[in-house]
């Protein structure tokens, strides 16, 4: 048996770390179109600089840590290395805090910036600024956040195709199923091997309508409770 997971941000909420939509979310108090697009960079390089380097800062913070639900994902991930795909829109780091083990990051990772020059991707943990110079190619006014901005392509798609094509159990867990194509990863669990589709989500999402089960309450409580079922079903054999 295979599971593939897709997390969003509401998995990191009980963690400190603000979701895009909710009321409160970062969309509210920031437009998409001044800091979240390849426009934007060229238009205002610094602000959009300065709103990852904040949201990178804020992985640092003492009170920003993963919750149950991220250690339920690592641990049944440790456990069955080879049957678990753990796919996340998130650009924190809490996955890996939790110890998980492969995490297939398709909108990017905040810890890592690019050259857009020479496309070098290496690790960052302070802020990024314009006059870095890369330090493969050498050229200053360059260097990005390793984000994947609306209007940009998804990383690793091969990848999660893959692991769609021999997928047992769909779990979407705190996404609001309204960014493409995130968002129809659900349909192609379906599509591509029957997958049974389960989302654990406080609310309900866009995409709702493919998923043949909703759990409906928070991450922290109603993952780990579905993935000791998932064991307890012996879904591994
Ligand atoms: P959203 O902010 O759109 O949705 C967060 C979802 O989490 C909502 O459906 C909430 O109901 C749910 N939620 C909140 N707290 C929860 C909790 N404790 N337990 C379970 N669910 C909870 O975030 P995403 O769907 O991740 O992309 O957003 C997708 C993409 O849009 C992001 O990756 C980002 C954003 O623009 C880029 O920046 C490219």
């Amino acid at each position: 048996m295979r599971i593939v997971v897709l997390t969003g941000a509401g998995i990191s909420a009980e963690s400190g770390l603000k979701t895009f939509r909710d009321g409160g979310g970062l969309w509210e108090s920031y437009a998409i179109e001044e800091v979240a697009t390849p426009e934007a960079f060229h238009a205002n390089p610094e602000l959009v600089l300065n709103f990852y380097n904040e949201r990178r800062k804020q992985l640092f913070d003492k009170g920003i840590k993963p919750n149950a639900a991220h250690f339920a994902l690592a641990e049944l991930q440790k456990q069955y290395p080879w049957q678990v795909t753990l796919i996340t829109q998130n650009v924190d780091n809490l996955h890996e805090r939790a110890g998980a083990t492969k995490v297939i990051h398709m909108h990017g990772e905040l810890l890592k910036m690019r050259c857009e020059q020479c496309g070098n991707v290496s690790l960052q943990e302070k802020d990024i600024s314009l006059e870095d110079q890369c330090t493969k190619c050498l050229q200053r006014k360059c260097l990005r956040p390793h984000i994947v901005w609306f209007g940009e392509t998804p990383l690793a798609l091969a990848d999660i195709q893959v692991s769609l094509h021999s997928c047992d159990v769909f779990l979407s867990i705190g996404t609001s199923g309204s960014v493409y194509p995130a968002a129809l990863l659900v349909k192609m669990a379906k599509d591509l091997s029957n997958a049974y589709t389960v989302e654990i989500n406080t609310n309900p999402t866009e995409n709702g309508h493919f998923f043949d089960k909703h759990l409906q309450g928070s991450a922290s409580e109603l993952v780990p409770k579905f993935i000791e079922q998932l064991i307890q079903d012996k879904f591994y054999e």
